[in-house]
């Protein structure tokens, strides 16, 4: 594999199984520094166990995974100044915030990591007030996370990765159960973090949002196997893939008291003839 920064990961026929449970079946992914990609899959496909392994919380049982150009492996994570620097490269923001939070207070979790990775004081404090602003919870600084809604242990998470502003973003799932406001601020965020030659992957299946922070999709199927992969305007228009891999559903409704049913993209305004 080339050893340099022209790719962020380099992922060769990697599996990953649980136990039995087979999560990743023979997954070949390269991903250039800078590119913004969306992992498409319905629930259950493989996306958060794939974005683990990129972040290296997860090691493959199979295949190969490279980090700008050196390999991600058990062992070589056990040097220290190793693991210190992918961890200030590369920032995961989990589906479930519950895994990701642990600090007493919110402003603990929020400053955590750029503390801790060694960022000087002055900067954290202020990209922690920066972040808390941008998804509006700076009023929730001295709450405990653990006691929070769903929505704002979402924020919280979030707000803690962008303190660390990491070269490679890994969303799962971000605006899954944010308000309206958060989600557009943190859309418009992706789209400046992309201006700043980011690296974004973002988990998701949520069709509405993948032209706006993808220029490449990735497409799983419920085989656990990458079934497409190319631009968002394409995949987007193939419907049968879509239907095949379980992201567009069929809307049932009536009509003067006949059943009557259609697949479209959801929750897209829906007309349509009759
Ligand atoms: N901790 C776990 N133990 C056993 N099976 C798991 C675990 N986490 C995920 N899986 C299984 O692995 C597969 C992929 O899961 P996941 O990566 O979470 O999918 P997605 O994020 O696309 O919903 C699923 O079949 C899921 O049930
Ligand atoms: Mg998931």
């Amino acid at each position: 594999m080339v050893k340099n920064d022209t790719y962020a990961f380099q992922v060769e026929q990697i599996t990953y199984k649980y136990n039995n449970q087979i999560a990743l079946k023979d997954i070949s992914l390269t991903v250039r520094a800078g590119e913004r990609i969306a992992i498409l899959g319905a629930n259950g496909s493989g996306k958060s166990t794939l974005l683990k392994i990129l972040d290296a919380l997860y090691f493959p049982q199979s295949g190969k995974v490279c980090a700008f150009g050196e390999a991600l492996t058990e062992a070589a994570l056990q040097d220290e100044a190793r693991a210190f620097a992918l961890r200030r490269r590369v920032g995961l923001v989990f589906q479930d915030p519950d895994v990701q939070l642990f600090s007493p207070t919110v402003w603990d979790e929020v400053t955590f990591a750029p503390l801790h990775l060694g960022l000087p004081k002055t900067e954290v404090i202020e990209r922690a007030e920066w972040a808390m602003d941008l998804l509006n919870i700076t009023k929730l600084r001295d709450r405990a996370p653990h006691r929070l809604s769903g929505g704002e242990k979402k924020k919280v998470a979030l707000a803690s990765v962008l303190s660390l502003r990491p070269d490679v973003w890994l969303l799962d799932e971000p605006t899954a159960s944010l308000d309206p406001r958060s989600q557009s601020r943190l859309l418009d965020f992706i789209g400046e973090l992309s201006k700043e030659g980011k690296t974004i992957i973002t988990a998701t299946h949520d069709l509405d949002i993948v032209e706006e922070i993808a220029d490449r999709v990735v497409m799983f199927c419920e085989e656990h196997e990458i079934t497409s992969d190319g631009a968002p305007r394409e995949l987007l228009a193939d419907y049968d893939r879509l239907i095949e891999c379980n992201l567009i559903h069929e809307h049932r409704h009536k009509h003067d008291g006949a059943e009557h049913a259609h697949h479209h993209l959801h929750p897209v305004a829906h007309e349509h003839q009759h």
